[in-house]
């Protein structure tokens, strides 16, 4: 069974950094500087959670490597630098351990003042096979671009900005059904409200919280997609669960599942 935890996370950086974190698509062009990429190859060495996932950093991006309506909504410009994110396999586990992790190094870059943007199906795949070098079975999953975004926010401005454009996101109660109740624990609520504000492919937001036998469970709502992966999006939402799961006291480990719509079980104390 594939388990997926980061003990050592450093949680309350990249809680901030969830909270701050919005994806950025048009980068001022240039090159970031070689201490941030130097932090930025750290991470990628320092975080391997599962062999289900690794992340290559690509120091010279070339633009051709994301796809997109020149001028148009989604089109990714202007990022020197960009990083790769590969599954062993596209299989449940590969997809789940790739949102799982390259979340972690998408908050670290933010933590470092890095603009980043998941981007699961615009990029040319024959592109980014020029730069790295895949494994007998490994597939490259998601990138993202790495820079500077042209429009920089001051830190007045960054919590006017927060304060006028919460993350359009869907209610607690849609996500984790009677949130309120006893049923669930508070580390659990917390795990759940940091979810909520993951990033998804077109904001779809396909993570569904439910509590058995003590344990937290995420599954995902509707029919699998063939494009990105719903249990990629619920990678992601599992690596925030769990660094405020920790920030509320409590370790674990999530163990991954396959049956039907399930993702993950969250086991305490398993870490
Ligand atoms: C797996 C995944 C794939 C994504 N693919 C794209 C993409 O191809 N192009 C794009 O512009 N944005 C893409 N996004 C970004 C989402 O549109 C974005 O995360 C969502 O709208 C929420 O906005 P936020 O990230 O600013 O919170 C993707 C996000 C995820 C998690």
């Amino acid at each position: 069974m594939t388990t997926l935890s980061i003990p050592a996370a450093p949680v309350d950086r990249w809680l901030a950094a969830a909270r701050e974190r919005r994806s950025r698509r048009s980068f001022d062009g240039q090159p970031l500087a070689p201490e941030a990429l130097e932090a930025v190859q750290e991470a990628v060495e320092r975080w391997r959670p599962t062999d289900e996932a690794r992340v290559v950093l690509l120091r010279d991006a070339p633009e051709t490597i994301f796809r997109g309506i020149v001028g148009g909504y989604g089109r990714i410009t202007g990022a020197p630098s960009a990083l790769v994110m590969i599954g062993a396999s596209d299989g449940p586990a590969a997809q789940a351990s790739v949102g799982y992790l390259g979340e972690a190094l998408i908050l670290e870059a933010t933590a470092l003042d890095i603009g980043t943007c998941w981007v699961g199906g615009m990029y040319d795949s024959k592109a980014v096979g020029q730069h790295v070098e895949l494994a007998s079975g490994e597939r490259v999953l998601a990138i993202t671009p790495l820079g500077t975004p042209s429009e920089r926010l001051n830190s007045a401005e960054r919590i006017v900005y927060r304060a006028k454009n919460p993350k359009p996101r869907k209610p607690t109660d849609e996500i984790a059904a009677e949130l309120g109740s006893s049923a669930w624990p508070a580390w659990a609520r917390a795990g759940v409200e940091a979810a909520r504000i993951a990033p998804s492919a077109s904001n779809r937001q396909p993570w569904r919280f439910r509590m058995a036998d003590g344990a937290a469970v995420v599954a995902f709502d509707g029919p699998e997609s063939k494009i990105v992966s719903k249990r990629l999006d619920c990678g992601i939402a599992m690596l925030h669960f769990e660094i405020a799961a920790r920030a509320a006291g409590v370790s674990g480990a999530w163990e991954l599942l396959e049956h039907r719509s399930d993702v993950a079980r969250f086991a305490l104390g398993a870490a």
